[in-house]
């Protein structure tokens, strides 16, 4: 595990402009709306017939993927490509005896390659916060998900996608539905849902799935979705870690879905224009039921539109955050 304390100091420049990112964790109020702001106007463009602007010509992106993806991968590259950076895919798999210095060669190895951007997945908790405290200063560095810990693109495409259905995050009951303990994405979205202000964040799921000290962020616990999902306006589901679970802490996939599995009927307990979401890749029949998944209240697939255009407004503003820090560091040198 890599160390991940104080993420501000490390994702702000000094004037608090975003320089990388890696968390949702303390982030201001306003950099996030600024971010839904700046991807707002990225949706807009991607329906235009020309979808391309210039904003990263001249750059090089890395997708430096440790772990594998698809939907995630695949938007961060179609976002770099809308930018007009060149991108460059890595999938680099590791074995878990493989870290720390091998971490650095890649790295000096890419930074020799010029990178200006890399955007990093990787299945230990803190190794975006690592990387971004290893790599030269000019270099941004992106968290696609990293361990148990965070994955705020995911968090903020999810707020992009609930502020284009319901408007404002003040009035809203929000639950967020399964396997919590396993879930990079609940953390990342507990944490933005809490900055931007919802009236309410509810978790369910079963006391075996639930972190230990839950409460702590800010949410309130259920076991049950009878009185969890009660008068909710967002439901978000979260697919069962099985890649991330250690021992038995399931009875079965068959229970799971019986007592949480999102059906018509379990869909009835919340408010009657109620959205459900999942980050993907959906398990159906065991997170969720086909009627639901691909019904007319689901946002799942406006996740994944909207997430090119989050990835878009995060890469855009973590490129202008290094290039203000830079010249701020040449002008302070050149006063020396
Ligand atoms: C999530 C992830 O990888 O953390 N998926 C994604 O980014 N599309 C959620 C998951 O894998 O369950």
């Amino acid at each position: 595990m890599f160390e991940a304390n104080d993420p501000n100091a490390l994702q702000l420049t000094t004037d608090g402009q975003l320089r990388h990112f890696l968390t949702t964790e303390g982030l201001p109020r306003e950099l996030l709306v600024e971010i839904l702001d700046t991807a707002d106007s990225f949706v807009d463009m991607s329906q235009q017939q020309v979808k391309k602007v210039p904003l990263l010509r001249g750059k090089t992106v890395v997708n430096l993927f440790f772990e594998a993806s698809t939907r995630t991968l695949s938007t961060f590259e179609l976002a770099a490509k809308r930018l007009s950076a060149d991108v460059l895919n890595l999938n680099i798999s590791t074995s878990s005896t493989k870290k720390g210095e091998t971490l650095k060669d890649t790295l000096m190895t890419l930074e020799a390659m010029h990178s200006d951007m890399f955007v990093v997945r990787h299945a230990d908790s803190g190794a975006a916060h690592f990387i971004a405290q290893h790599v030269t200063p000019h270099v941004a560095v992106i968290n696609a998900g990293d361990g148990r810990h965070a994955h705020p693109t995911q968090a903020m495409l999810d707020m992009l996608t609930i502020r284009r259905h319901k408007g404002d995050f003040a009035p809203l009951k929000v639950a967020i539905v399964g396997d919590i303990l396993h879930s990079r994405v609940a953390r990342s979205q507990i944490h933005a849902l809490r900055t931007l202000g919802v009236d309410e964040i509810r978790v369910i799921a079963p006391k075996t799935l639930l972190p230990r000290h839950i409460e702590a962020l800010g949410v309130k616990v259920y076991t049950d979705m009878a009185t969890g999902l009660r008068d909710v306006d967002v439901i978000m589901m979260l697919r069962l870690q099985k890649e991330r679970m250690q021992s038995a802490l399931l009875p079965s996939e068959a229970e799971f879905y019986k007592l949480y599995g999102l059906n018509r009927d379990k869909l009835a307990y919340a408010k009657p224009d109620a959205v459900v979401m999942h980050p993907g890749p959906i398990n159906r029949g065991v997170e969720i039921e086909s009627e639901v998944a691909d019904g007319p209240r689901s946002l799942i697939l406006d996740q994944v539109t909207n997430g090119i255009a989050v990835r878009m407004a995060v890469m855009s503003k973590a490129m202008s955050g290094q290039l203000a820090q830079r010249g701020a560091l040449a002008e302070a040198e050149e006063q020396a």
